[in-house]
């Protein structure tokens, strides 16, 4: 089977979707108030477009999709898009990021369209707080939503939290108890600086290091292999039917395994999350580019992929360019986590 590397040996097989920039929450880490001005209709791609590069990507190796957002499931008829990619060949892993909200009247048709799991992302098991912290979402529906999921046998369920010091982080034992009695992964992941500006500082985020010393005080974490492994460390406490993971985008940088490559809903390919860098292939395939273009285009964003990302606890961000050679920084207020995907 064919594969396909970068300039420093990573086999880069995932592709990562950003169907819409539009969400219906606001999450106080990802979005001002009044969110970000969405892209116009015009501007995203046609599900044929996400279609006909997902099909030139799987020429090239990539075996893993997922579908992310804004919030993936505000864009009409996804299950088209998911029948569109399901049927081709090499596509072996395809999932959705989602906030939940609207997962209950779409599960099932999700899960017949060949979607194979969802990452629900919950950051908080208190209703009140829950509607704070995503300014206006309801976790009741949320909670029916992967209740929904389950049933449709969308597996493995993740779900992704944030601990937010002094906002959220007293529910970290909750969250990792959630994984005694449930086969869940609950992944804690530490903010990163890519919120609204104003939003993010050194003292708020929770490394992983201390999220993993709170939660072995209700029992001991034994580390776990969990296939298809993306930048989640796995650990089970004793006794428990479900995992919990960390992903730790600041203290620990998993760069150096790295398999992804993302698509905005714009079009434009972007090698790393924490990088500007971005290939336009919109306006490639608009002007009626044959396969081998767009095949060509792929190759150069795995190519110029850079080896690492520059973020740490302090937040900063700098990094090159490899496509001009220039220092770059990364400018949230450019381009929002809700626009990348996360
Ligand atoms: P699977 O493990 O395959 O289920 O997916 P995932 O963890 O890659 O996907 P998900 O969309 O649930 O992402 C979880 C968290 O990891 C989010 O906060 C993402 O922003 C973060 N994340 C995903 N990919 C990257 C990456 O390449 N670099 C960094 N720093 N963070 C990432
Ligand atoms: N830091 C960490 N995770 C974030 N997400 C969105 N913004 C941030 C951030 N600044 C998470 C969401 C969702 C996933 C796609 O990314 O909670 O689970
Ligand atoms: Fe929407 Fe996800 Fe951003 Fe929350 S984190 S506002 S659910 S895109």
């Amino acid at each position: 089977m064919k594969s396909l590397k970068d300039s420093f040996f990573r086999v880069i097989d995932y592709l990562r979707i950003s169907v819409t920039d539009r969400c219906n929450l606001r999450c106080i880490y990802c979005m001002p108030p009044d969110g970000v001005r969405s892209f116009d209709h015009d501007d995203i791609l046609s599900y044929e477009e996400i279609v006909r590069i997902v099909r030139i990507a799987a020429g090239l190796g990539v075996r893993k999709v997922r579908l992310t957002g804004g919030e993936p499931l505000t864009r009409k008829n996804i299950a088209s898009l998911i029948e569109g990619i399901k049927k081709i060949p090499g596509i072996e892993d395809l999932s959705m990021t989602t906030n939940g909200m609207l997962l209950e009247q779409h599960a099932a048709a999700l899960a017949d369209a060949g979607l194979n799991r969802v990452n629900i992302s919950i950051d908080s098991f208190r209703p009140d707080r829950f509607r704070e912290l995503t300014r206006g979402g309801d976790l009741a529906a949320v909670l029916r939503g992967l209740g929904a999921a389950r049933k449709a046998g969308l597996s493995p369920i993740k779900i992704n939290m944030v601990p937010i010091r002094e906002i959220n982080d007293d529910e970290i034992p909750d969250f990792a108890r959630m994984t005694m009695d449930t086969d869940c992964h609950v992944r804690f992941i530490e903010c990163m600086p890519s919120g609204p500006n104003g939003f993010w500082a050194p003292g708020k985020y929770i490394a992983t290091d201390e999220m993993r010393a709170i939660i072995s005080r209700i029992a001991p974490l034994s580390p776990v292999r969990v296939r298809r492994n993306g930048p989640s460390k796995y650990y089970r406490l004793e006794g428990a039917r479900g995992v919990v993971g960390f992903i730790s985008a600041l203290t620990h940088h998993f760069c150096s395994d790295c398999n992804r490559l993302r698509l905005t809903a714009d079009g434009k390919l972007r090698p790393c999350l924490f990088s500007e860098t971005e290939i336009d292939l919109r306006s490639t395939l608009r002007r009626g580019a044959g396969d081998s273009e767009i095949e060509r285009l792929l190759r150069l964003a795995i190519e110029i992929k850079p080896k690492e990302h520059h973020l740490d606890a302090e937040g900063a961000g700098n990094g090159v360019d490899r496509l001009s050679g220039k220092e770059t920084c990364l400018k949230p207020e450019k381009r929002p986590m809700s626009r990348i995907g996360g």
